[in-house]
């Protein structure tokens, strides 16, 4: 391709040299060297000149998008897409892609070291450990006793790629008893996993750990809510590596508080990051983590290559993993 017909494209962060290379092998590419992501001031003064856009979590919305005459596509390295503001793109035919499958086991993988965490108190005991306080006979013998995952019951919200990964290995690795819901109904996995089909107030009432994965949409912001939490067991756990604004956080902070849940293992969180005020930092039965689901070296690697590939897919009119609401606008 002759150098002046290539799309001008606009990267956000440094990336790994053999995904620039194949980047500038079909683009223009100007990438931020700077510390981070770059400044959303910067952005927006510079997006104007540009074609295509390379983000993760970055708000595509009417302010960045009327500095933007240009700009054809916007590609998200990351599966979850709430930060794209649909019906703005829309208006402008804005294209955005998003990065599927290449994250479903590595999320799934953290899903069950949330659950064994919080079960078996980990981080919890850890600190106990270091800090000096595991001696002979200072303490009850049940003190630091936690609860069996194996064989408990799992109640997955949000039966999607990743919830049949969480399910996969519930089941075949941890004999767990499985209960999900769903917008609709996931024969494959009731075939596979012996899913049991349950409304979201009996997967709360049943389950031992119930894991929240649902993505956040305007239909699911804070989808479990005080209601939820006294539906659910006083020995029960609550998981979520989905979004922090699927839960009404104040009523989770005040269901673990009172002893309505007996803990949580938490991603993530309503605002992040997280502020050091937040009243879960405070709490023993919580587990927390920085946003880090998919966050292993190889499986971010992926996901830029692939969100690399949608950006030149969807700008030259290949293949591309657009997300469902914007499929419309591709020719
Ligand atoms: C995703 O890809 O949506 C993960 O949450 C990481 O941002």
């Amino acid at each position: 391709m002759d150098v002046s017909s290539k799309p001008k494209v606009l990267i956000n962060r440094k990336l790994p040299e053999a995904i620039i290379s194949y980047l500038n092998e079909h683009c223009e590419c100007t990438v931020w060297d700077g510390e981070g992501l770059l400044p959303r001031p910067q952005l927006l003064e510079m997006i104007k000149d540009y074609e295509g856009l390379f983000v993760n979590n970055e708000q595509i919305n009417a302010e960045l998008l009327e500095r933007a005459p240009k700009l054809r596509v916007v590609s998200s390295s990351s599966v979850g897409y709430n930060h794209f503001h649909i019906e703005d793109m829309k208006a402008r035919g804005v294209i955005g892609t998003h990065t599927p499958y290449v994250l479903d086991d590595t999320v799934a993988d953290l899903v069950f070291s949330l659950i064994l965490s919080s079960a078996r108190r980990v981080a919890e005991l850890d600190a106990q450990v270091k800090q000096g306080n595991w001696k002979r006979g200072a303490r009850k013998e049940d003190e630091w006793f936690g609860m069996d995952v194996h064989h408990a019951t799992i109640g997955i919200i949000g039966m999607g790629r990743i919830g049949e990964a969480i399910a996969k290995r519930a089941v075949h690795g941890f004999d767990m008893n499985l209960v999900y819901n769903n917008r609709s109904r996931k024969p494959e996995a009731e075939e596979r996993y012996g899913a049991q089909f349950r409304s979201l107030e009996d997967v709360l009432k049943e389950s031992d750990f119930v894991v929240l994965m649902t993505p956040l949409t305007p239909e699911t912001e804070h989808y479990i809510r005080k209601e939820h939490f006294e539906m659910m067991k006083p020995t029960a756990f609550f998981i979520n590596a989905s979004r922090g604004q699927t839960v009404d956080e104040q009523a989770m902070i005040e269901a673990l508080q009172n002893g309505t849940i007996r803990g949580a293992g938490l991603d993530v969180f309503d605002q992040e990051p997280v502020s050091p005020d937040n009243p879960l930092l405070k709490l023993s039965n919580v587990v927390t983590l920085p946003h880090i689901g998919s966050a292993t070296t190889k499986t971010r690697y992926d996901m830029a290559m692939l969100a690399a590939q949608n950006l030149v897919g969807a700008l030259t009119g290949d293949k591309a993993y657009v997300v469902q609401e914007l499929k419309e606008l591709v020719k």
